[in-house]
């Protein structure tokens, strides 16, 4: 503790304060200038709320079960910040893009395994028991330039809201999920099902938060994407199904209108062989545009 910050007889109005000088020596002025603002907002919350100390005990076992929920595979903490809205104000702050670039959402928890490497064209659905859909669309430059050769990752559910590692017995790794390149004129496209709304998992700490707070656990349909371009930042988003449930309460807040998409229906013979497809398909199209990078932010 710092030689300025008193530590003895502290009370509810001096407590805050003499926290706060306790950090005064962080060399990280980042750091201090973050846990001043934390110790200061914790506090007054703490101040507001009068918690029992029957209360904070289980307010700190609620965080401790959430710490003991997480592994290599699952992340509570992550899930937590996201049904909080913690997670899309971050994405928020840290996007706020005026260019008419895509805009970012949250990256979720699914995105655990590598895609696997497809050819443009090629489908993602390993299961093949739904009606295809295609999406199509172009990686460009905040300018309009088609960024050839561009990086898109791609993750989904599939049509029962499931993705591959929730159901490893059924599911063939890499299910829902591909890395694509894009051609000469950032064109990508590739063949999948329409995903389903799903619930973000409620088995843990974080369902029983859901549970207490009669929210629910659902998510509207999507299909998640990173597009990645050299001299470019950078974007994580999703495209959302336009008819999906749980548009307008999403469990995680991060849906944002300008990524809604038609998922039309095509039933047209000669548009389903043109793709190479056996029957109707459904047909939804983003183009992901991308910023320039500023500083050494380029890939
Ligand atoms: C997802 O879209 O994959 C997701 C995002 C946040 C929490 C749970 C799931
Ligand atoms: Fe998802």
């Amino acid at each position: 503790m710092t030689g300025s910050a008193p530590s003895a007889d502290l009370d509810e109005t001096t407590l805050t304060d003499a926290t706060i000088a306790s950090f005064g020596d962080t060399p990280d002025p980042r750091l201090r200038n973050c846990l001043s603002i934390l110790v200061k907002h914790l506090h007054a919350a703490i101040r507001e709320m009068e918690p029992t100390l029957d209360e904070w005990e289980r307010a700190v076992e609620f965080l401790t079960a959430t710490g003991h929920t997480c592994d290599d595979t699952r992340q509570e903490f992550v899930l937590l910040s996201d049904v909080l809205g913690v997670s899309s104000l971050v994405e928020n702050i840290n996007h706020r893009k005026s260019s008419g670039a895509t805009e970012a959402t949250v990256l979720g928890p699914f995105h655990m395994t590598e895609s696997p490497r497809r050819e443009l064209g090629a489908s993602i659905d390993e299961v093949g028991k739904a009606e295809p859909c295609l999406v199509t669309g172009r990686v460009l430059s905040a300018d309009g330039t088609p960024l050839a050769r561009a990086s898109v990752d791609v993750w989904q559910a599939d049509e029962d809201g499931f993705y591959d590692v929730q159901r490893p017995d059924v599911l063939p790794p890499g299910n829902g999920r591909g890395l694509f390149t894009t051609d000469d004129e950032g064109r990508f496209r590739f063949s999948t099902v329409v995903p389903s709304h799903y619930p973000i998992p409620t088995d843990g700490p974080v369902g029983q938060l859901l549970l207490a707070t009669n929210r629910h656990p659902y998510r509207p349909a999507h299909i998640h994407f990173i597009a990645t371009a050299d001299g470019h930042s950078p974007v994580t988003t999703h495209i959302f199904v336009a008819d999906s449930p749980y548009l307008e309460s999403d469990a995680v807040f991060a849906v944002k209108s300008s990524l809604i998409r038609e998922f039309q229906r095509i039933d047209d013979a000669e548009e389903s062989a043109r793709h190479g497809l056996a029957g109707p398909f459904a047909h939804a199209e983003i183009d992901l545009v991308l910023e320039p990078a500023r500083g050494r932010e380029s890939a």
